[in-house]
């Protein structure tokens, strides 16, 4: 018996038709969740005396051997079963009997689908979460060795102000801190059991809910039978989390690729995480980069797509809601490959201090210091503004900086200028007094650090 349903047919399904609504080629990698929540419906059955002992036992028995089959290869999935409910059942049936038939009791598909779907993503919501950890580990060992390398922080592209490393990465850290912050709260809220909705109404058979919840690692049971089976926000909120990921890690890559370049050159990515040209010998190219960037999109489509798919649908269960797994199973897979693969590079990236300090030296990042260095002297802050912009346009025309000028020349623009002035733009003393918290200053930095650090220690693991 590989189909489930046929009692009120009178002919065959049509092979096109069966083709189409399978979807046991995808869904079969819910095969774990499933059995989990079979044994635990079956063993609760067993506990309300709607089985026997006995026949909780076959089936119990019974499921363990499908799982154990499945595990080491020996059964495969047979594309004549519908979808990973029915594939269990029937094997569960030819291999203990009657019992078999009767683990249904009680249970839709509906319901069935809900819980296996929920369980798989909690466990994958935990998973990137930790692929998370890794990589702020590997952020924040940088972000340690390079509280010193001075770089230009940028603004429009443009060289903007002095910053390190360090700060730069923080930003990320930032970014991919409150990404697992989200998949925590992602998964607190899905861990509810909709085991027990039946199809739509609940059933008519004394269920316990609250052990099959328990049981199964729930909080609970779902409060609403109808919106146990119909909902998929979880799914479309864990969807938008691993997006958001994405756009992370898309923005981190563009970075790199640009520092990567020819122009920037200040960072270099090992050879084992780049590829070379057909045609051109001297190319080295951040492909891993570039390809997270891209992947970005095709996590996007299956947000899009799960929020296109269930914006009409009528309460309760819709066979449209069977579009919701390979959307979800690709994003799955991208965004954990590219979090693999992206914690791999940039543990394994070079960073050129001394090309970031030089970069940072030039291009004028210090013009605001040399402004605040006025104000210190009594002049309000718009006419330094003015006082220096002419001096950045005199630079320019001389092509040097500001700290390359002669005292004589400084005081051409404002009689305020003194020696004191190349100490006051010099890059290291422009990042150390930006001491107000979260900036790039010395102490400032060290500070963040240290709370980054105890919030990477109390982090538990879902
Ligand atoms: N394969 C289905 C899905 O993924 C399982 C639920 C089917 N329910 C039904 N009434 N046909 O949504």
């Amino acid at each position: 018996m590989a189909q489930l349903w046929g009692g009120r047919f009178t002919k065959q399904t049509d092979a096109a038709v069966k083709a189409f609504n399978d979807s046991l080629r995808f869904d079969c990698r819910l095969w774990k969740e499933d059995i989990e929540g079979s044994c635990a419906h079956a063993e609760m059955l067993g506990r309300k005396g709607i089985l026997t002992s006995a026949e909780t036992e076959e089936i119990l028995a019974g499921l363990k051997g499908i799982a154990q089959d499945i595990e080491s290869g020996a059964l495969q999935f047979d594309p004549q079963y519908e979808d990973i409910h029915s594939f269990v059942e029937a094997h569960l049936t030819d291999r203990i009997g009657a019992a078999g038939k009767k683990l249904h009791t009680g249970r839709s598909r509906n319901d069935q689908v809900a819980l296996d779907m929920r369980m798989y993503i909690r466990t994958q919501c935990g998973l990137v979460r930790e692929q998370l950890r890794d990589l702020l580990e590997v952020i924040l060992r940088i972000m340690e060795e390079n509280t010193e390398t001075c770089m230009p922080g940028f603004t429009h592209l443009q060289k903007a102000q002095p910053v390190t490393l360090a700060h730069h990465f923080g930003a990320y850290f930032e970014m991919l801190r409150r990404d697992a912050e989200r998949l925590q709260d992602c998964r607190d809220r899905l861990n509810l059991c909709p085991l027990g909705a039946g199809a739509l109404a609940g059933t008519t058979y004394p269920l316990d809910r609250n052990y099959t919840a328990s049981r199964l690692g729930f909080d609970g049971p779902t409060r609403n039978s109808m919106d146990s089976v119909s909902d998929r926000d979880y799914l479309i909120e864990f969807l938008s989390d691993l997006s958001l990921i994405m756009m992370h890690l898309s923005r981190f890559s563009e970075e790199l690729i640009l520092w990567n370049s020819n122009e920037y050159r200040f960072v270099e990515m090992d050879d084992a995480y780049s590829t070379g040209s057909s045609i051109m010998p001297q190319k080295k190219n951040p492909d891993i980069c570039e390809l997270v960037r891209g992947k970005t999109g095709r996590v996007y489509g299956a947000l899009n797509a799960l929020l296109t798919t269930m914006k009409g649908l009528p309460l309760a269960y819709n066979k449209d809601m069977q579009e919701d797994k390979e959307p979800a199973f690709d994003a799955i897979d991208t965004v954990r490959s590219c979090l693999e693969l992206f914690t791999g590079m940039l543990a394994t990236l070079r960073f050129r201090g001394d090309v970031m300090r030089r970069s940072a030296a030039n291009g004028f990042t210090n013009a605001t210091d040399a402004a605040d260095y006025l104000v210190v002297k009594g002049i309000p802050f718009r006419d330094a503004h003015g006082i220096i912009g002419r001096l950045v346009l005199y630079c320019i025309d001389k092509d040097c900086g500001i700290e390359d000028l002669s005292l004589d020349e400084l005081r051409e623009f404002s009689d305020a200028f003194g020696e004191d002035l190349y100490d006051a733009v010099s890059i290291r003393n422009c990042v150390d007094r930006r001491g107000t918290a979260g900036a790039p200053g010395r102490e400032a930095m060290q500070e963040q650090i240290r709370l980054e650090k105890e919030w990477l220690r109390s982090w538990q693991t879902l």
